[in-house]
Order: C-alpha cells, then structure tokens, then sequence
C-alpha cells in the first residue's frame, strides 16, 4: 500500500486522544484575555529582571535552606528559593529577592572568600555560604519552602524510556518527551544569571553593556543540557545620540590592526579567565567569521558560548519563539525531530558536514506552513512581515532588516492552526513530507513558506529568514543530504508500521529515538535467560589484532 494511503487509513483509524492529551494539545483560547499571547521581549524582560535580583550560592546541601533563609532574611526580603546540584554534585541555591536593591544590600553584607594576596576580590552573583564561626546562630523554622529541590537535574533516560513505552499514542509520547525534557524554569534562571553575571564583570569596563542569551536557550526549542548561546551587545539609549546635547565623551578608537571585535572579545575572554568565578577553559575562535569565546561554567554546569553584537542571532531566536507559541504542536513536534536526528547520528554535537539543530527547526518549521487537507499550522514568515507595523521594525547589525510582527494577539485568528492534525500524524507526514521533497531543485524557505527554486546546486538550501541571499545548511555535503533522505524515508516506514496498531518495544517514538547501541544494550540486559547474561565486556567487540577492547557492538553483532 502506497505511504500517501496509508496515511489516509491511518487518520481515519486514528483513536482519540486520551484526557491527558487533550489538556497539553488544547488551543489557546484568545478570546480570554488572561491568555493572550506575550511578546518575546516581555519575556526577556521579566527574566532579566528576575536575575537582576537573583544570587547563586553555593551551600553545603539542600538541608541548608532554612539557614541560608534565615541568614539571607536578615538584611533583604527572599522571594523564592530554587535548589540545584551540579555534576560535581556541589549543591547550591538560586535566591530571588523582592527588588535589586534589597539584593544589593545582602551584597553589602558579604565578605570576601579569604586572605590570599593572590586572589583579587571579586563581586560577582555567585556566593558561598560559609559554616557558622562558632556557635551555630539559631534560625526559626520559616514556613517558607524551596521553590525547587533538584532543579536542574535531568530526567533518567531509562526512566524516560520506560514512560515512553507506556503512553498510549504517539502523540502523547511526543507530548511527554517535551514535557520531559525542555528546559525548565531553574534552567532558565540558571542560564540568565550567567550572563548576568558577566554583564556585571564587564559593566565595570564598558559602559551600556548588555549580554543577552540567544539560540536555543530562549528559542523555545532548548532542552536541559543544551549550550548558553550569549551575546555581548553595546546598547547605547536614544537619549545618548541627542545631538543637542553639547558634552560629548571623549571615545576610544582601536588601534592596531586586528579589528575592534576581535580586541574586545580577547579582553572579555581575559576577564573570563580572570574575574568570572565557575568560568573554566576559556577558549578563544577569533579569526572566525563570527569570533566567539567558549567556555564551561563549572557552578552552572553550562558550555557557553560568547559572541559579540550579533543581534540578528537575538532576533533569530525571538522569531523562532513566536512561531513556537503560535502553535502548541509546534515544539513538542521539534523537540522529537532533533531527538531522532541526534539518534540516527544526523547532527552531532561537532561541528561539521551535517546539518545542525538549527536548519533541522526551520525544516519543522516549514512543513508545519505546507497546505495540508484543512489548511496550515503556521504562516510565513513573509505574513508576520507583511502584518507588521511601525514598532516591529528593528534593524539589526549590517544593516540587516529584522521586521516583523511582534504581538502575535495581532495576527487574524484563522492564519494559523487551521490544521488540527494530532502530534503523531504532523511527525508521520514530515518524513513522508521530506521523503518525497524535491531536494535536487528546491529550497526550504520559511519566509514564502512555500519550496522555492534552488539558487545553487548545493545539496541542501535552507534560506535564511533573516538574510536571505544566504544558506543556513551550506555546510551539508552531498553524502549527508543523502543520509537525511534516507533516514526521513526509514522514519515514515518505522511510524507507518507501528502506527498500523502493535506496540513492540520499539513501538512509536522509542524505535526513532534510541540509539541502536543504547537499545540492544538494554535488551541485552533485560533478558531474563541467564545463560544469554554476560558480562559488559561481552557487549564490546574487539578492534584489529590486540587484545584491547575497541567499540560498543552494534545491533547486529549483538541480535545473535
Ligand atoms: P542547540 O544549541 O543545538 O540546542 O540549538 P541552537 O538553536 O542554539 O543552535 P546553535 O547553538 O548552533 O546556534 C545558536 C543560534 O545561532 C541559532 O538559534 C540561530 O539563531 C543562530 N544560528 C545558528 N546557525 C546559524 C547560521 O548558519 N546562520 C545564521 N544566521 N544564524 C545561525
Ligand atoms: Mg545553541
């Protein structure tokens, strides 16, 4: 039976959803105005502040609250507290306190971390909370709790996998699997208190310096553990461009012949090294395009990422978000698609020939703006311009027009979602969708929405929205694309088989988005025949001459 009528069986056949389901599926109702869409930038704005009044200290467990709150209550008034514990399993606890200036005061009551004249102190919001000199001071039990215990911790994946395997639909296994693992708010709090963390370092030096986090930490399309993409960016108000105003700052202009950027960002990575306490192996990439300073923050538990005055990578990000709240489907749908990317080893955390998470979403996002029996999920991009007005306009560096539509309450309520496909039917139709693209002739563009002729012979042409003379895949060989069109085909024939109604193992999502290896080992491991039971180097196969064990066995070694 063709792929197309079996789809069509298949939406016929297709069993409701389950209660669960249907309250995470539910539209959002605009006509009720405690639900109306909020923009990017309320957002941004209100974690901004949060973090503007937040401290990270370090404690010895999560037992310490009740001290750490009682100490803290007596010099400022705590909002909220959220616990975490990082790889190194140091336990440590994000405060929020009712307004920056009662944050301000606990500062001014800390005290530096010890006597070595090595050490420069530094004020910065990660503290540490030292034991009680002496005799402990008594705290009341307050009637306060943590917020959060554990924050950032990670669900289990065999836990993850166990849940997985005992939804009832496809759909809901993809619901679960973003529920699951997207970002949560101590992430998100996390993640914006490292970069105010270097906001204030650098404060020091730079005047109007902003260090906002981009991609897809603020995308919506993050999951917990992704990168901290930020961006230094030198926000001067209008108030200082008044050119009636008659004393004017004396300014500095690089000299040398690297350019400004470059010299900057080299001093920002200096101060990274020398001034941001968590920050480790800083490494500098400056001679690259973009130049941008990696580093690991050890108490946020966090590979980030700096980059200097790419604000089209800000706008990218906000323009990714509006698109993922139009549409409840849209992420959960996302989240599954760079899951079973990263499975069948068509991203990689390298760099590379291969396509990133990034071109991967604009593909989702594509499919979702394709005209299906009952209309679209999403509009083009070319629509958010077209309705755009005067305050959406928003130039970026270049000169790059970064225009549209903010305030998504604005959009005419049938432009969007008309489609009302179930999760599982939207992921079976975006393999079949790119099993049958036309790649040879045709580019993805999210702008019209529609595929447009291909500029170039590159194998994959995915425009980017933002700058659309240029390719965001130009990086995928020939051999990737190729592997792409394969694993999109594989996908649809896995899901069109499961979906036909027998649970396997394997049944659903699980098939798409376990390893091969991870999944033969756990098999391997389940069977409950102890003669078949082994040890674990039993599940390695032997590489070359030596004796040394060089390589996981694959499914196949492993199947007899
Ligand atoms: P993960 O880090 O893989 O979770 O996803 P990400 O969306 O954060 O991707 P990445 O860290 O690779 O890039 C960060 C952001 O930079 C993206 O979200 C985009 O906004 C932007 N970006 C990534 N690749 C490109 C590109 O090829 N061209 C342009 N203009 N922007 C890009
Ligand atoms: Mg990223």
């Amino acid at each position: 039976m063709s792929v197309l009528l079996q789809t069509i069986k298949l939406c016929l056949n297709r069993k409701p959803y389950n209660t669960s389901y249907c309250k995470c599926f539910s539209f959002r109702n605009k006509s009720d105005n405690s639900k109306r869409f909020i923009t990017f930038d309320e957002v941004v704005a209100q974690r901004r502040a949060e973090a503007q009044k937040s401290l990270v200290v370090q404690v010895n467990s999560e037992s310490s609250f009740n001290e750490l709150y009682g100490y803290c209550s007596k010099y400022a008034t705590v909002n909220d507290v959220h616990h975490y514990k990082n790889s190194n399993d140091e336990h440590y606890m994000l405060i929020e306190f009712s307004s920056e200036d009662n944050m301000k005061d606990v500062l001014q009551a800390c005290s530096a971390h010890q006597k070595d004249v090595d050490i420069m102190s530094v004020q910065s919001p990660f503290l540490w909370f030292r034991a009680a000199p002496g005799a402990k001071e008594k705290f009341p039990a307050s009637n306060k709790l943590l917020a959060v215990k554990h924050g950032s911790c990670k669900i289990d994946e065999d836990v993850l996998f166990d849940e997985l395997q005992n939804c009832e639909t496809v759909s809901h296994q993809l619901q679960l699997l973003y529920d699951q693992t997207k970002l949560n708010d101590m992430d998100v709090r996390l993640r914006y208190m490292v970069a105010r963390q270097l906001e204030v370092i650098c404060s020091s030096l730079y005047a109007n310096i902003a260090i906002k986090p981009f991609g897809s930490s603020v995308n919506g399309f993050g999951k917990m553990g992704c990168d901290l993409d930020l961006v230094l960016t030198n926000i001067v108000a209008p108030e200082m461009m008044d050119s009636k105003r008659r004393l004017v700052f004396q300014e500095k202009k690089c000299e040398g012949g690297r350019s400004p950027w470059q010299r900057h960002m080299e001093l920002v990575a200096t101060l990274l090294e020398l001034r941001a306490p968590g920050a480790a192996r800083v490494t500098r990439i400056l001679n690259a395009r973009v130049p941008i300073v990696k580093y690991s923050h050890e108490m946020a538990d966090l590979e980030c990422d700096l980059c200097y005055n790419n604000i089209s990578g800000v706008y990218m990000s906000e323009l990714l978000w509006l698109l993922g709240s139009l549409d409840s489907r849209v992420r959960p749908l996302t989240f599954a698609v760079r899951r079973w990317a990263r499975a069948c080893s068509l991203t990689s955390p390298h760099p590379g020939r291969w396509i990133t998470n990034f071109p991967l979403t604009l593909m989702v996002l594509f499919f979702l703006q394709q005209k299906r029996n009952d209309g679209i999920v999403l509009p083009s991009l070319k629509y958010l311009v077209k309705m755009s007005s005067k305050e959406d306009v928003r130039i970026a560096e270049e000169n790059l027009n970064c225009t549209f539509l903010r305030d998504l309450n604005k959009l005419p309520e049938d432009s969007y979602s008309q489609s009302k496909d179930d999760l599982q039917t939207l992921l079976f139709q975006f393999f079949e969708f790119y099993a049958q693209f036309d790649f040879q002739d045709k580019a993805i563009s999210i702008n019209e929405g529609v595929p447009i002729r291909k500029p170039n012979a590159l194998p994959l042409y995915i425009v980017n929205p933002l700058e659309q003379s240029l390719n965001v895949s130009r990086n995928v060989s020939f051999e990737e694309c190729e592997r792409l069109k394969t694993e999109v085909r594989n996908a649809a024939w896995h899901l069109e088989s499961v979906l036909d109604g027998k649970k396997t193992d394997d049944w659903g999502l699980l098939g798409l988005i376990e390893k091969k290896t991870t999944r033969s080992l756990k098999k391997l491991l389940r069977v409950g025949n102890t003669h078949r039971l082994v040890s674990v180097k039993d599940l390695f196969v032997e590489d070359g001459e030596g004796s040394e064990i060089k390589k996981l066995k694959t499914d196949e070694d492993i199947q007899d």
